[in-house]
């Protein structure tokens, strides 16, 4: 880590300001505090992996990240091939669902270089689900280095390809073994990876739910838990029968207002001005949602958070100023609608043309996330060699 830090200072020209401060920082911390006991894997499975063909959440790479919460405080920091883990059948997450995730990507630039986008707005997410699931926080210095560190070990992994990245999920599950409902006094924190493609392949029909609900005010919508995608699933599944691919989530009093797409935020482009729903205790607050935000007031675009009723929506679809719908989200990126139906109505949107705000701002943040544009913003996190 020293040699490390070292060659990097003695070769500025390589390297932005950001990243020295970033090396320094980790240079101090992983000196200061972490010690990841780590055990490498025997036989990689990097060479039997298709990465022609890599769909999403299929595939992990070799190793993954686990830590102990016990006594009060995380411990046991280690790496280990990635593989089943043991715990108690009477574990709290098995009946009580105190679990929660995140979503992350690492990116590989044209000069081999691999970055994590915006690790520390997760880290600061993973912690408001902890609270509101009443589960330890973990310091966010030991989500990001932690996630780092793993990359490095498994940095084969990572896709070249724009278009692909590794996809990062870190998660919490309580393990106490005793079924009084209570909070659990004993967690596991852990990272998995793995190389991943679209999610969604092509522009999606989706359907304004009017009858089931995702989230209600003073629930636990605005945190990653791991309940919320549970109670999603049912509605989700009636929708594909219907043949949609996605469900539109309006709020849970009166489905007047429109919320999420799945698992991904929801935008559109109405009258030239980019809307979306302002997050509120019933909508996850998404990076990538951020991200577009900001991208959008950067080129001085008009941005309205605010709640989006159904009815602009559908007078929008019908008298044409409404021309673009879109998903955004770690694993959706900015993922286009073709087509949105209420009650029964089906309304086409046309392809929106390369110039359109949701087309040039993808290419904008493929753009920063590859290494093909400078990283103005600093969202670029850099795993360095440790
Ligand atoms: N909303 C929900 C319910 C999600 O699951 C996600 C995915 O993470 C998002 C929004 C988008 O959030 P992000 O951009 O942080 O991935
Ligand atoms: C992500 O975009 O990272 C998500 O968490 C969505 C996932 C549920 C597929």
């Amino acid at each position: 880590m020293y040699l490390a830090c070292t060659q990097v200072l003695c070769s500025p020209a390589c390297y932005n300001l950001a990243q020295i401060v970033q090396l320094f920082v980790t240079y101090n911390i992983f000196c200061k505090a972490m010690n990841i006991e780590i055990t490498k894997i025997t036989n990689s499975r990097l060479s039997e992996t298709d990465f022609s063909d890599l769909g999403f959440g299929k595939t992990f790479s070799d190793h993954m990240f686990i830590a102990d919460y016990t006594g009060g405080e995380w411990r046991n920091f280690r790496i280990v091939p990635f593989g089943n883990i043991t715990i108690s059948p009477a574990a709290s997450v098995f009946h009580y669902g105190q679990a929660f995730f995140e979503g992350v990507k690492a990116y590989k630039h044209a000069d081999g270089q691999v970055s994590i986008f915006r690790p520390y707005k997760n880290a600061a997410r993973f912690n408001r689900s902890a609270a509101r699931l009443c589960a330890p926080k973990v310091p966010e210095q030991l989500f990001v280095e932690a996630m780092a560190r793993l990359i490095d070990l498994d940095r084969e992994w990572v896709p070249q390809h724009v278009g692909n990245s590794l996809y990062i999920r870190p998660f919490m599950i309580a393990t106490d073994a005793l079924l009084g409902v209570r909070p659990s006094d004993e967690y596991q924190f852990m990272i998995l990876t793995g190389p991943s493609g679209a999610y969604f392949p092509k522009p999606l029909n989706v359907k304004i739910e009017t009858h089931y609900t995702r989230a209600c005010e003073g629930g636990i919508g605005f945190a990653k838990a791991a309940g919320n995608y549970a109670g999603a699933l049912m509605p989700s599944q009636l929708a594909h029968k219907e043949g949609f691919d996605q469900l539109i989530w309006t709020d849970a009093n009166k489905h007047e207002y429109i919320e999420e797409m799945g698992a991904a935020n929801l935008m559109f482009v109405l009258n030239d001005t980019l809307i979306t729903a302002s997050c509120r205790d019933t909508v996850l607050e998404g990076v990538t949602r951020d991200t577009i935000l900001e991208l959008a007031r950067y080129e001085h675009m008009n941005v309205e958070e605010r709640r989006v009723s159904v009815k602009e929506i559908i007078e929008g679809l019908k008298d044409g100023s409404l021309t673009e719908a879109f998903g955004v989200g770690t694993a959706a990126t900015i993922a286009p609608i073709a087509a949105i139906t209420f009650e029964g109505e089906r309304f086409q949107l046309a392809e929106a043309p390369e110039t359109s705000f949701s087309k040039r701002t993808l290419k904008k943040l493929n753009d920063i996330r590859y290494g093909l544009a400078e990283d103005t913003f600093g969202w670029n996190y850099f795993v360095q060699n440790f």
